[in-house]
């Protein structure tokens, strides 16, 4: 069940905007009402695609952009481009934990330089990682789809992922977020938040959409609809 005093963030997945107006294309999903910004940094190593860095995180920043950035790094190696990310006005920054060699220190690194870490898993990435770096983080972001490209299908599997999670987030009593990552839709997004999601990544079914406030809507009409 999701916790009724935390609030539903949407983060649409810049990934799937349009790059040639992309200062506009924030603005315009900001102004529909979403809660932060995804940020997706892929290097054609980690993953099979290639994306945008910190100069593009900095220009969102210097076009106005107030909003939490919520970087998520599919990169190997890690470390070297978090101070890049910190200077270029990142709020959150995720990592996946296999792509790190010590995956305390990159925790610690992201905290050192202001920003608020976070750990992801794939989808057959195990939970293990959780058990010794719970207590440091922000955020767990579950990604409901391999990494690599937006438009992907939502794999069902992650619900029961989600579960486990929040019940190890609640035990642990700290205030740590829970996002998922892929494949998310107006029609199943009450079945995310039901299992206890919190922060719900969506590129394709907002920048998709013909109207992305009652995309937005939408979305937090489901959520809203599952937690009853
Ligand atoms: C996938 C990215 C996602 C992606 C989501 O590797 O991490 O953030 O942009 O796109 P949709 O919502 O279209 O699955
Ligand atoms: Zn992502």
């Amino acid at each position: 069940m999701t916790d009724r005093r935390r609030a539903a963030w949407i983060a649409p997945s810049i990934l799937s905007a349009d790059f040639a107006r992309l200062g506009a294309e924030v603005d315009a999903v900001l102004a529909a009402g979403a809660d932060l910004i995804h940020f997706d940094v892929m290097d054609n190593h980690y993953v099979p695609n290639l994306t945008i860095g910190p100069l593009v995180c900095e220009a969102l920043r210097k076009h106005g952009v107030k909003a939490p950035i919520d970087v998520h790094l599919m990169v190997r190696p890690v470390d070297r481009l978090v101070p890049d990310f910190a200077r270029a006005g990142a709020t959150w920054i995720t990592f996946h934990p296999e792509a790190s060699e010590h995956v305390d220190r990159t925790i610690a690194l992201i905290r050192e330089q202001g920003c608020k870490p976070g750990l992801v898993f794939n989808p057959a990435t195990p939970l293990d990682w959780l058990d010794h770096t719970l207590e440091k983080i922000d955020m767990v972001l579950l990604m409901s789809v391999n990494p690599g490209f937006a438009g992907q299908q939502f794999i069902p599997s992650t619900l029961s992922k989600i579960r486990e999670v929040r019940r190890r987030i609640d035990a642990s009593g700290r205030e740590v977020r829970l996002e998922v990552d892929g494949g998310i839709k107006v029609d199943n997004i009450g079945a995310v938040a039901a299992a206890g999601a919190d922060t719900f990544v969506a590129g394709s079914a907002i920048f998709g959409s013909a109207d992305y406030a009652a995309t937005v809507r939408a979305m937090r009409g489901a959520i809203a609809a599952a937690a009853g």
